[in-house]
This record gives C-alpha cells, structure tokens and sequence, in this order.
C-alpha cells in the first residue's frame, strides 16, 4: 500500500495494518481477506452518493448507476441463496440487519428466544448491553454443558414457556450445523417466526458445504464479511410476506442513506461467492477446519462438540493451566491473532474465559493447505503449553512467506 501524499500520518497507519496483516496469521473465526476487487468497489467514487430509499424509488437525484448497482447485489444474493423472495442488501452490519428484523416482527415490546451468548450465541440475539436486549424480553436456550451440542428439547421448552413472536436460529460460536428443520417445528408450535442469523457461516451455507435455512426460515439475515469473503455489512433475506415490513425497518425505520460504495463491494463478493473457484474455497475451509480440530485432539487437546462442521474450532482449555486471555496473548507474540472464547459452563469471565475460537477462513483464503494446518496445530499446542511465543515467531513467518495474502502481499 502505497502513502498518500496528503495525509502520510493515516497512510502511514494502512501501510502498517497491511504490514501486520501480511506477516501474521488470522486465526479469528469472524475474519477474512476480501478480495483486490473487493476493496476496490469499497473505495470506490459511489461512497460519494447518497441513495436514500430503494432502487426505482429514491428520495435523491442521480441514482440511475446507484440502481443497478444495488439491483446487481439483490440479484446475486438471491441466485446464491436461491429459495428466498427478496434480499435487502442495505444493512450496514450484522447487528444493524438483526435490530432491523426484530424490531421488523417482534415489534416494540414482543417477545425473542436465542442462544445464550456464554453458550455461543450473539450481543444482537437480545443480550442485555444490546438493544435488543432492552427493547424485547428476551429469553435464550444453552449448550449441553458436556457435549456443547445444542438440545432441542430445552429450545422447545423456552419457546414453550416464553411464547415469543421471534425464535433466534444462529451463534458466534457454534461450531456445528443447526438443525432448521426442528428449529421451524418449535417456532411453528407457538405460531413464532424463525430467524436464522448465519453470520458465520454464510459462505459455507451458500456453496453448498453445510445445510441451509431457505425454506425453513421466514428471515435470514448475515454478515457478508466472515465466510463470504465480501465487504464489512450485513445481508438480510426474506419471504415475500416478511418483505415489506423488513425493508421499512431498515430504511427509514433504522438507517439512512445506504452505503452504497460498500453494496457495490457486495456486488463484487456475491458475483465471486457464485464461482466454481469460492465452492472450492468453501470445501478447503472445511476441510481444513476438521483436520485442524483432529490434529489439535491428537496432541490432547479437548475440543467443543468434538469437532466441527464448519470453518471453526472451538478448544476448551480446562485443567490446562491456562485461560484463553492467556493464550490469545502468547498468540499476538507469536504472530498468531486468536481469540478467547467462553466455553459451555466456562467458569471464567468473558474477558477472561476458558478457550479459544480459531477459524480457517482467513487462512484458507491464502491457500493454506493440510499441511499448514498440521504446522498451525502444533504452534497453537506450543503456545498452550510452552509459555515462550517469540521462540514460534519464525515457524509463523515461514507460513507467512510462504502463503501471501493474495492482493497484499
Ligand atoms: C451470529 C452473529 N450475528 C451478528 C453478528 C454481528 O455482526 P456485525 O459485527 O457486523 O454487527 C455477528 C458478528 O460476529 C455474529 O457472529
């Protein structure tokens, strides 16, 4: 990246955030690296237009580019999650589309069920420090303590009791496959809407890799920047009778003018997502993460749920001597960027907790093979047990050097 002459200091600042990314390995389950034209269109002349309303129907002049723009993103959202009537592609984030919806069919005052955000639920599925927590009584369901595998009976038996008009499908961290299909059963039985929140694995459920929620879900909403490798945003699809009211939830109901530099980058990501090249992205990110999971128990390690389904591990760390604070340090050092992670019945706090989340995402995007995730493997154990993370730094480079950020370098 190169320095602007305008302003060297924040020029300055990129070239060294390039710098980090290049030479260290993100093992963080919610990132990855988009695209060279990705981050094009992100920079692109359209951060400049104001675009307020929707396409064909626009409060502002000049929105003839702007339209088809943002129609391209629709369509391509739903050619990749085909099933669905209508995608809104103006959310900013994750958390901006899951306030659009609740607000959208929970209404002032309704009732949510989610996952408990200890258990790997999310901030937005009506957590207290959220909005959604303030706005809606909000009841969640947990993990079994032993096996970390969600229990429907206990989901049923929250829906049963607290009778909301939203049921959450979808976690943080979560590193199996939700059952939609039972999930829609227990929503149906209180005559509630289904949610499915499939931030995470958004561009493993598009390519086919792990089960999808179209035509279980009245509403699917998602981040478009973990697994599906686009721009920071958020994507929300829906059934033709949940169209109307989501989009006026969105806008004016909580934004304004969309982002419409970040909806063409979703343009971008989405026409990418279609390949045949992202399907086998998606499968390596699988792949990966499964062997990454069975290397990590060989050498002892007790891993959530016994392994995954998707692009991410979650490792319990009890009795090991160690908390996941401590490991996500020893990892900065090392060149690894980790995060602490709750465990089911984590006795610790959260800026403290038992365990680490990693995923494969990001690594996968720079080509990191089995043999990678043999390596990475062995430094997360390393890192766990042998308090000395310079000692890893230059193993940590060589996978640096030898898998480069495709478009940084
Ligand atoms: C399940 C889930 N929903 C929503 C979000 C929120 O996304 P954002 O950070 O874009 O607000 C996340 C982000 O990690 C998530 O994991």
């Amino acid at each position: 990246m190169s320095h602007h002459p305008s302003d060297p200091e924040l020029f300055g600042l990129l070239a060294r955030e390039a710098d980090r990314q290049a030479n260290t390995i993100s093992l963080i389950a919610s990132e990855n690296h988009c695209s060279a034209a990705v981050r094009e269109a992100c920079a692109s002349v359209l951060t400049d237009k104001y675009a307020e309303g929707y396409p064909g129907a626009r409060y502002y002049g000049g929105c003839e580019v702007a339209d088809q723009v943002e129609r391209l993103a629709q369509e391509r959202a739903l050619q990749l999650f085909p099933g669905m009537a209508h995608a809104n592609v103006q959310a900013h984030s994750g958390t901006s589309a899951n306030l659009a919806v609740l607000e959208a069919l929970a209404g002032r005052g309704g009732r949510i069920v989610g996952m408990k955000l200890s258990a790997g639920g999310h901030l937005s599925h009506g957590y207290p420090m959220s909005h959604t927590g303030k706005l809606y009584a909000a009841e969640h369901y947990g993990v079994d303590p032993e096996s970390g595998l969600l229990r429907y009976d206990e989901v049923r038996e929250v829906v049963q009791r607290h009778r909301p008009q939203v049921v959450i499908a979808g976690a943080s961290s979560y590193p199996r496959a939700i059952d939609f299909a039972t999930m829609r059963g227990i929503a149906d039985e209180v005559g509630a809407l289904l949610l499915a929140d499939i931030a995470h694995p958004a561009g493993l459920i598009a390519s086919g890799e792990m089960p999808s929620p179209v035509g279980y879900a009245d509403v699917v909403t998602m981040t478009t920047h973990k697994t599906l490798r686009g721009p920071r945003g958020g994507l929300i699809l829906t059934t033709a009778d949940c169209q109307k009211k989501i989009d006026g939830s969105v806008f004016p109901g909580g934004q304004g003018g969309p982002l419409m530099h970040q909806i063409a980058a979703k343009a971008v990501a989405f026409g990418e997502a279609l390949t045949p090249a992202f399907r086998s992205y998606a499968a390596a990110v699988r792949t990966n993460a499964a062997h990454l999971a069975e290397c990590l128990a060989e050498q002892g390690l007790k891993i959530v749920t016994g392994g995954t389904d998707s692009h991410m591990v979650v490792v319990d760390l009890r009795g090991l001597d160690v908390t996941g604070a401590d490991v996500e340090k020893r990892g900065l050092a090392a060149g690894l960027t980790i995060n602490k992670n709750m465990v089911p019945g984590d006795p610790l706090s959260p800026r403290v907790t038992s365990g680490i989340r990693v995923g494969t995402a990001a690594p996968t995007t720079r080509g990191m093979d089995l043999d990678a995730m043999t390596e990475i493997s062995a430094l997360l154990v390393a890192l766990i047990r042998e308090p000395d993370p310079e000692a890893l730094r230059p193993r940590v480079q060589r996978l640096c050097d030898a898998f480069p950020i495709p478009g940084i370098g």
